[in-house]
């Protein structure tokens, strides 16, 4: 009698080509989209000392940044603004001169329609005490207004030429505002990319450094989700797909692929997920410290976030990803 006599799994797994072949998720860079942060006040770019290979560019360096990802299959870049300056209300968000809307001119002038454009949509880079829009005496951001102020962010953003705003604010009815704004102005061909399952994780703590939006005081747990929430997450989904999302975006990833494989059962719409920057620090830091293999782990991190369900992957790691599959 045969001791193991039917399956043998590990046939498939003999040979790297056998593997390759049998793979079933892949990363391919035509879904992924690199984050861009444009910083009004410099002349030349910036490294970003909590995020290896990162940069604060001027709206000419993310051009080049854009055509090298480009060129390697990326199709998608996220933009973040850093302005000259800030106020209570964020205004400088919507200045048609701001960063995001120069930059968003430079990147369509130099590679047209090759480059899908996203603009995150929030206050909190644009306001001088960090939060994601006007503040009530409490402390508390105030949802209508911050909404008013998302609105008029998208409108710059549309009418610069973004493909699509990305409202990140997690303020209650943004979507469907956001919505009836653009179509209001002529800009129904505008999409919007909802952050619609956006959690107060500490794994954003990078980004505020290279957003400088460092709070003075107080959290986003009163508007994002609460780490310990499923079902909530699923609630703030369905939200979204009422009020109008073209696409929708769970954030974190790693830490919260259960919502994200949840998504991918009750959403049709393409499904995003951003690998946050605290995610791509932690690996480059450990990386940096002989402790794992900092690509490999990338790699593994991107595919599980792919398996998990994201059609489009928000990495930092966009353009050393597609290198990789590239060769
Ligand atoms: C703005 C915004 C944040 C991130 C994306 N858009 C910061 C926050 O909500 O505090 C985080 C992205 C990252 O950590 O990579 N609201």
């Amino acid at each position: 009698m045969r001791r193991f006599p039917t399956t043998r799994p590990r046939r498939l797994r003999r040979t790297p080509a056998l593997r390759a072949a049998l793979r079933e998720t892949r990363i391919d860079p035509a879904g992924l989209v690199l984050p861009l942060f444009v910083h009004a006040g410099i002349d030349a770019p910036a490294p970003v000392a909590s995020l290896p290979g990162v940069l604060q560019h001027t709206p000419d360096s993310a051009l080049e940044a854009a055509r090298v990802a480009v060129g390697l299959g990326v199709r998608s870049v996220l933009l973040f603004g850093i302005p000259a300056a800030k106020d209570a209300l964020g205004s400088s968000g919507w200045d048609p001169a701001g960063p995001v809307p120069t930059a968003i001119r430079v990147l369509r002038d130099g590679l047209g329609d090759q480059l899908v454009i996203w603009a995150d949509v929030c206050q909190c880079e644009y306001t001088d005490h960090g939060h994601c829009g006007p503040l009530d005496p409490s402390g508390a951001v105030r949802n209508d207004d911050a909404v008013t102020g998302y609105v008029r962010d998208a409108l710059a953003y549309a009418d610069a030429g973004a493909d699509l705003v990305a409202p990140s604010g997690m303020m209650d009815g943004q979507v469907a505002a956001i919505r009836a704004g653009l179509d209001a102005e002529g800009f129904a061909e505008v999409g919007i990319v909802a952050y619609a399952s956006k959690f107060a994780s500490a794994f954003y703590g990078p980004f505020r450094d290279a957003a400088g939006s460092a709070l003075e005081g107080g959290d986003r747990a009163g508007h994002q989700l609460d780490p310990a929430n499923r079902r909530e997450a699923r609630l703030e989904l369905a939200l979204d797909v009422a009020e109008g999302a073209d696409i929708v975006m769970v954030k974190p990833a790693l830490a919260y692929l259960d919502v994200l494989a949840d998504a991918r059962r009750s959403v049709d719409l393409p499904l995003a997920a951003y690998h946050v920057s605290g995610e791509y620090a932690m690996i480059h830091a450990a990386a940096q410290r002989g402790w794992l293999d900092g690509e490999q782990a990338m790699w593994e991190a991107t595919v599980s976030i792919r398996r998990a369900g994201a059609d489009l992957v928000v990495t930092y790691a966009a353009t050393a990803l597609a290198e990789a599959v590239a060769t």
